[in-house]
Order: structure tokens, then sequence, then C-alpha cells
């Protein structure tokens, strides 16, 4: 039976997934890197396949944008069809002189203004969202090997893309090098259920300088983010 957000049945979902906000960057993962790939849910275009990569089954599944939205998702890709590996594969904004435009970053923690987190622990407790260890490692060693250059460090999940009340300058004084709006939801909720998961990003804005990727830039490394996330979903 299908859960309520996606339309696949129990087994149409591999145990690994690759997690793009944009459901169409799900369809063109799938058709450009993955075997066989065949569709399994597109509720309300929210779209989701699963192929192979070299003979390991593989998803690839959107998430909307923002916290509220991709929990959804990996609640039920957790809770119902049994993932065990989640990688999201998304964009964020520099913030940072160490990050550079069209660097590829990794997570390693993620800060977060989150609602979601807060109503889960209380004022009290600032919980530390963690990339899993073993993916980020791999991820790392992926990189290296393949001659694709990657930053890992602490990003800021936030709730509001459009937010002109928040201190960049302090955040970026603490070591927060990025901005994006899914990581720190996807890391509690995979640890709530001991799954593994891990954000790489591709920078495609800058917050210091104003640039921006062209449209060519941002499928370069995204395809090379692409494949890091790949090797890192099937070692
Ligand atoms: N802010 C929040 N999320 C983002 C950004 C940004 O500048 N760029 C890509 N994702």
């Amino acid at each position: 039976m299908s859960s309520l957000h996606i339309a696949a049945e129990k087994g149409e979902v591999a145990e690994r997934i690759l997690l793009p906000g944009d459901p169409l960057r799900a369809k063109y993962i799938a058709e450009h890197f993955l075997d066989g790939a065949k569709e399994y849910t597109s509720i309300r275009n929210i779209l989701g396949y699963t192929g192979t990569y070299h003979g390991v089954p593989v998803s690839v599944q959107g998430t909307g944008m923002g916290m509220p939205s991709i929990s959804i998702y990996v609640n039920e890709l957790m809770d119902c069809y049994g993932v065990q590996k989640l990688i999201r594969v998304g964009t964020c904004g520099g913030m940072h002189e160490k990050v550079k435009l069209r660097d590829v970053f990794i997570a390693q923690g993620a800060t977060t203004d989150s609602g979601m987190i807060r109503s889960i622990f209380g004022s009290s407790i600032n919980y530390a969202p963690l990339a899993d260890y073993e993916l980020l490692s791999a991820a790392v060693e992926n990189a290296k090997r393949m001659n694709l250059p990657v930053r890992v460090g602490n990003v800021i999940s936030v709730d509001r893309f459009y937010d002109e009340e928040i201190d960049n300058n302090k955040l970026r004084a603490y070591g927060v090098l990025a901005v994006e709006m899914e990581a720190a939801a996807l890391y509690t909720l995979a640890a709530k259920y001991g799954r593994q998961a891990l954000a790489l990003f591709t920078v495609s804005d800058h917050l210091l300088t104003g640039e921006k990727c062209t449209a060519g830039e941002r499928q370069t490394t995204f395809n090379d983010m692409i494949k890091i996330a790949l090797e890192t979903a099937v070692g």
C-alpha cells in the first residue's frame, strides 16, 4: 500500500536514495545517471524513481523546498518504505570567504532556526543535527578519488529564504559557511529513525559577493555532486 504522499508500493523504493528538492532534478538524475529507472510516484508532481547504479538499486525522490516539505518525504521514506541511506543533493548559498561559488559543499552539521527542531526539544536544548560520519567520510574519500574538490563544514538550515532579520555576520563569525533550507530536518529525522543521512550541495549563489551561477555552471557542478552522491550511496 502506498503512503500518503508517495505512490510507491512497498519494495519499489530502494534502501539508498538521493533527495533533490526539485522534482525535475529527480527526473534528470534518473534519466542520466541510473540504469532502468522506473517512476514510482508523481503525487503533486513530486517525482520519484528507482533504478540501479553499478548494479545496485538506488532511488531518487524530489522533496520540495524547506523543512516542512522534506520532513513529509523522509518520514514516509523511512517509516513506510524502510529507506536506510538518504543523501540530499541540493544547492546552498555561500556565506563565508572559505566557500566559493560552484564549490561542492558537504554539511557536517546543520545549525538551524527551525521551529520544527524547537518543537521537538523545547527551548532549553540546542540539539546538534549531524551528518552520518560513515557517509561523510566516504563522500570526502570519493570526491578525492574523483579529483573533485569539496568543502566540509557547518551550514545553517533556515526556515525563511527571504529573511532580513537573521544575523549572517554573527553566523559567519562562528564558522557557519553556507545557508540552505533542509539539512537540519533531514539529519534530525534520520537520527530519530536510526538511519544514515548526508547533505551535499553546490554553491549556487554567494551572500558576500552577490554572485550567482549561470545555468551552464549549475549543471556542471550539479553533475559532479551527483557522481559523489551516487558513489557514496552504493559504497
Ligand atoms: N538561502 C537559502 N537557501 C538557499 C540559498 C540561499 O541563499 N541558496 C540556495 N539555497
